[in-house]
């Protein structure tokens, strides 16, 4: 079925197919049903227990328009955003390019979103079924990066009650100076800042949120492993391994190589999974690691669990390769039959 959409659709720019679409699922949820529903394959991670161990990843639903047609599909985990605290219209259109012929996409969109408000009012009216609900969290372009902790804060301390596990989001390229909250004093105050939030939170609700930390493909070994350490010092449950990458080598000469942004899909699965290994081989079990990057193929999420991941989750893949790519990975996953690596 998605064979047949899939051509309507890439006959549009990539902004307005996405947009097309989503608009089409919010009215219509039922629309997913016609595809399989991803299986049972149950899994503990982050002290949450998952009905499978793929997900959708962060920015396929920035504003959680769509969760009632996601959940029909059988995610195992819905992660919602980039959300921030205020609304905000991202960057100038163009900003979202297809590159077929490497099964890639580039973006700069600069976290459009609708804010918090809206945001949260629409996980609220929504129905999760049986999936868990991850917020990924951003800031506001405007904000000046030494204010960044405030709206991180902000994110957190509204969506705490509403969500499973909140993402702290400090790797996407499309925020000036946002990455550079990877690494040095702006990490470790940020950081800081958010697990004395988190640890007032789980008093204020009596319920801890596991909290993940996102990150980008374009680290060094040891930038990689000293933000591990940091993450897992201040108590944070995961790792989301990882963004989109500012590299082009894998698509040098192509007509959209170019433009700024980050890129998807094919060419940062093995950086991404790389990244994966090496944080897995350096924390061993101190921390839970979602990895996301290139899964294209079902055998891809496999090889994420190879590498260390505990989940998966999909955005390129999931454009290219249509809805029938959750069902699918799900039983390729349970079939490698992997032992679960407790965090
Ligand atoms: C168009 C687009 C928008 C994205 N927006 C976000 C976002 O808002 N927040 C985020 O954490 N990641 C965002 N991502 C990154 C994805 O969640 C994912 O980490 C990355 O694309 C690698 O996975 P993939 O190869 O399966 O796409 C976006 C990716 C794409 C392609």
């Amino acid at each position: 079925m998605y064979q047949l959409a899939r051509p309507a659709l890439f006959a549009m720019d990539a902004e307005s197919a996405h947009r097309f679409t989503l608009g089409a699922l919010r009215r219509a949820p039922w629309l997913l049903s016609a595809f399989p529903e991803a299986g049972e394959d149950p899994v503990e991670v982050m002290g949450l227990r998952f009905r499978n161990r793929l997900g959708l990843a962060a920015g396929l639903d920035k504003n959680a328009e769509c969760i009632d047609a996601w959940t029909r599909l059988g995610f195992g985990l819905i992660e919602i955003g980039t959300v921030t605290p205020k609304p905000q219209p991202g960057n100038p259109r163009p900003r979202m390019f297809r590159l077929p012929e490497h099964g890639a996409i580039i973006n700069r969109l600069g976290f459009n979103n609708a804010g918090l408000d809206v945001v949260l009012d629409n996980i609220r009216g929504s129905d999760r079924g049986g999936a868990r609900l991850g917020i990924n969290l951003g800031k506001n372009a405007v904000t000046p990066a030494e204010h960044a902790l405030d709206d991180y804060r902000e994110g957190m301390q509204r969506a705490y009650e509403l969500a499973d596990y909140l993402t702290v989001n400090i790797s996407s390229p499309n925020t000036v100076g946002l990455r550079d909250l990877q690494a040095g004093q702006a990490r470790d105050a940020l950081l800081r800042g958010l697990a004395d939030c988190r640890e007032m939170l789980a008093q204020q609700h009596g319920r801890r949120v596991p909290v993940a930390i996102k990150i980008a493909p374009d680290l060094e070994p040891d930038e990689v492993r000293t933000l591990g350490d940091a993450v897992v010092n201040v108590g944070f449950e995961a790792l989301i391994a990882t963004n989109t990458t500012i590299h082009r080598d894998a698509v040098a000469g192509h007509r959209y190589a170019g433009e700024a942004g980050g890129l998807s899909g094919d060419p940062v699965r093995e950086p991404s999974t790389r990244l994966l290994r090496l944080l897995r081989e350096h924390l061993g079990s101190a921390c839970a690691l979602i990895g996301v990057g290139g899964v294209m193929r079902p055998e891809h999420a496999v090889e994420k669990l190879r590498a260390g991941a505990d989940l998966v989750q999909i955005y390129t893949g999931f454009i290219y390769a249509g809805p029938a790519l959750v069902a699918r990975s799900v039983d390729v996953m349970r079939q490698a039959g992997f032992t679960q690596v407790k965090p």
